[in-house]
Formats: structure tokens, sequence, C-alpha cells
């Protein structure tokens, strides 16, 4: 391994440790029914969890009950590449507050790629945990969709401006969970803040069957919502001026995914780089870029006009109305 390989695989170890909170987990899941019933007689897999200090392993042992799991699995890497072990517990009890867990040694390391683990990711019917930040983006969430498995992480809001992500939000096969991750442990046991971290999910959640309330008119209102130059749709700033009586493609700000229901919009594109590419946005012409100077955002692919100046809005979701029959 080269000296810069060495360097990378050590900023993603340092990357990588983070641990989440069991409130976190608690505010995210057990407090919603609409999540604890659908563990009902299921077999959890946290993939990347070591018993001895996961969150994930001490909520599923505490809320075995209230979920009425059938099993619960954990597995967990081994930096150092020796041999891992897997813990499961099907809710048995040795006397009164002893569980009977099963210890048993793996052959490799607990990869969450490796064959091994991939089998029991196959057992399982639903994957909860918070994977490694360096790969889970690239090799966590294809996994779970390769073996099309239920799932219930933490990830990162940039992922949504990323190919391999975001037209699976596009397409509803993923979306955001509930709540926000801010705060997480590191090994020396301090708090290490976060201000992007935040759950995803394929369970069906009351969430995305909430409608969003529009009280805002485009007619009268043009001025406020300026078109973009090279893409047919209109800026909107906030997700609360959305308008109610628009029915042509608007761009709105990445928060819109918080309150998105599939059957009250759908999801166009994403409004820039590859992925604004990829819908027909085009580059920004030299004139316009040149009066941008020192706009760090200039290689964006699209921009709008204000007030006679090109202005490149922040990272923009092209989304449209449906026609709700509610
Ligand atoms: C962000 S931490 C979260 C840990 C735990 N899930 C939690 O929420 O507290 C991700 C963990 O995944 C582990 N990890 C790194 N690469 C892994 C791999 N290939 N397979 C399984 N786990 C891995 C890291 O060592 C780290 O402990």
């Amino acid at each position: 391994m080269s000296k810069s390989d060495n360097l990378r695989k050590a900023k993603e170890v340092k990357n990588d440790e983070f641990y989440t909170r069991l409130e976190d987990i608690e505010t995210e899941i057990s407090s919603h029914p609409d999540y604890v019933r659908q563990f009902q007689g299921k077999t959890v897999l946290c993939n990347c969890d070591d018993p001895e200090w996961s969150a994930f392993y001490e909520f599923f042992r505490q809320h075995f009950k209230q979920l009425g799991l059938k099993k619960v699995i954990t597995t967990h890497f081994k930096k150092d590449g020796t041999p891992s072990y897997k813990l499961e517990w099907d809710g048995e009890m040795l006397g009164d507050d002893t569980v009977n867990m099963i210890k048993t040694p793996l052959e490799g390391n607990g990869d969450f790629r490796s064959e091994e683990c991939i089998e029991l990711l196959k057992e399982a019917d639903i994957v909860v945990t918070n994977p490694p930040f360096s790969i889970a983006r690239e090799d966590f969430v294809p996994l779970l969709f390769k073996y099309n498995k239920p799932f219930i992480i933490i990830g990162d809001l940039n992922w949504i401006t990323y190919k391999n992500i975001f037209p699976l939000l596009r397409d509803n096969q993923m979306w955001l969970g509930y709540s926000t991750v801010k705060e997480f442990k590191t090994p020396e046991g301090t708090i290490k803040k976060f201000g992007n971290k935040l759950w995803f999910t394929n369970l069906d959640i009351d969430k995305n069957h909430e409608v969003l309330p529009l009280t805002k008119n485009y007619k009268g209102n043009e001025e406020k919502y300026l078109k973009y130059n090279n893409y047919d749709a209109i800026n909107v700033d906030k997700v609360t001026d959305i308008p109610k009586d628009y029915d042509g493609i608007m761009g709105v700000p990445i928060t819109f995914l918080s309150s998105y229901n599939p059957k009250q919009f759908e999801i166009i594109g994403f409004g820039s780089g590859y992925l604004g590419q990829s819908i027909g946005i085009t580059g920004i012409p030299k004139e316009h870029k040149a009066m941008m100077k020192g706009h760090s955002a200039a290689g964006d692919l699209y921009y709008m006009m204000a007030n006679g100046k090109p202005k490149v809005p922040y990272g923009r979701i092209l989304i449209r109305k449906k026609e709700m029959s509610l």
C-alpha cells in the first residue's frame, strides 16, 4: 500500500468511529408506532455493531418485547483483520435477568461485505445500523438494495446529491426518516456534533402520507418566483413558499425531502452537477460566468437571473405537484 493509501485509510478509520446514542435510536424508532409495528416477528441485523459498545445492540435488547422481535443478530468489524464473532438473541432468558446470547466465531473480520456476513444479511428481515461513513454510500446502501432488504440506517444529507443515491429517492425506493442525528460519541468518550446526519429508510412510515399544506399563490406574485434561464422551472426559496397554483416544475430547497409525500409531488431531478446535466440543464454561458466573479458555485450547471445578474441558487430539487385524489 502506498503512503497516500495508508493516509487515506487512516483518515477513513478515524472518520468512521462515531457511535450512535441510545436516545437517538429511541427517538427515531421506538417512539414511532408506524416503525414499531413493522418489527413484529422479524429478525433484525445490526452489521456494524460491536455488542460491547453499540447502542443499537442495547436498543434491540431493551426493546425486544415492545417490538415483538423474533431475533437480533449483531456482527462487527475487526480493523486488525483478526476473526470477529456474531451475537444472536432470540429473547430467551436464563433466569430473571440473564439474556441467553449465543456467541459464534466468524471466520473473517466481520466486514459487512464478506460472504459470511452477506449470508446473515440474507437471513435478516430488517437491517438497522449506523454504517461506516467512509463506505456507506458506495458499498453499504447498494448491498441493501442488491439483497432487497428493508432498512433503517443513519446517513448523510449530502448523499442525495450523488448519482447512486438520488435516483433511489426520486423513484421512491428510499426516503428520509423522522429525525436528524446531531451528536455521536467518539472512542474517547467525548461528543462530536454533526449538522448533516439523518435517518434513511425504506419502511413504510406515516410521514410519507402526510400532505404538505400549500398556502401561497403563484398568480399575482410571479416576481417572487424567478424563472431559471436554462431550465423550464421556477425557483422557490423556502418549502413554505411552494405555491398551490403552479403546475409546472419548481426548484425547491433540499429540506423539501423531509416533507415529501409521493402522492402529492413527483421528483423530477436534482438541479446541478452530473444529475442536473442528465435532465438537460445546460452550462452557464461564459458571459454570465464572467458576471459571477468569485462565485464559488460558478461551475454549477444551472442558474437564474435576478436583478439583471446571474445568481446560482443553492442546490435545488426539481419537483412537480401531482393531481391528488385524497
Ligand atoms: C459510524 S460507526 C457506527 C458504529 C455503530 N453502528 C454505532 O452506531 O454506534 C461505523 C462502524 O463501522 C465499522 N466498520 C468500518 N468498516 C466496516 C466494514 N467493512 N464492515 C463492518 N463494519 C465496518 C467501523 O469500525 C465503525 O465502528
